[in-house]
């Protein structure tokens, strides 16, 4: 099999799930912020780390903005899908939102790989993976490899090795 030159991976989750937290690790320090400012309204974030490019957005508000970041579903070959583990209450939208993206026309019939973080694991009241993938319903995916692991963010704990899971799957 051919190893693709150009790999695209698409981060996605809600508001305040640690997304540019995690992308912010992936930069080349001369390209991350120090400061990581709240999306308001919609912002689609990009950059490039050795031939993997990354894009990320915000979900929340997906109603008004779906159209906007569709588009990048037909070119993306892997998801990372960002969700906090200590935000039980919003554990509802998420799946919501997991089964919107799962029933898009451009991803439903690919077996692109999905890798979850559970990230703010370092949370008290964080749920596991086991926890989140119960909730989130992640045993019916069958068409797709998916993977859940729990994260940290503000220290990087298993970023590395989520991601690499996930880039594997697609080389
Ligand atoms: P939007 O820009 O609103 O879409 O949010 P986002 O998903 O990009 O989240 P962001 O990276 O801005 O993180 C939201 C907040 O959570 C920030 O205050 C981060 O410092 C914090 N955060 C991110 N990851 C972690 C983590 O693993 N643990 C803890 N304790 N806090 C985290």
């Amino acid at each position: 099999k051919l190893k693709k030159e150009q790999i695209n991976i698409l981060v996605v989750g809600l508001n305040n799930s640690g997304k540019s937290t995690i992308v912010n690790h992936f930069k080349n320090p001369e390209e991350r912020n120090n400061t990581i400012v709240p999306t308001v309204g919609f912002t689609v974030e990009r950059f490039q780390n050795q031939g993997v490019f990354f894009t990320a957005f915000d979900m929340s508000g997906a109603g008004r903005y779906r159209s906007l970041w569709e588009h990048h579903f037909k070119s993306c070959h892997g998801i990372v899908f960002v969700i906090d583990s200590s935000d039980r209450m919003r554990l509802v939208v998420v799946k919501d939102e997991l089964e919107i993206l799962l029933q898009h026309p451009d991803i439903a019939f690919r077996k692109i790989p999905i890798l979850f973080f559970a990230n703010k694991m370092d949370c008290e009241d964080a749920l596991s993976c086991v926890k989140i993938a119960a909730a989130l319903g992640l045993e019916k995916i069958d068409e797709k490899p998916w993977h859940i692991s729990s994260s940290n963010a503000l220290t990087g704990q298993g970023l590395e090795d989520g991601v690499q899971w996930l880039i594997e799957q697609v080389r």
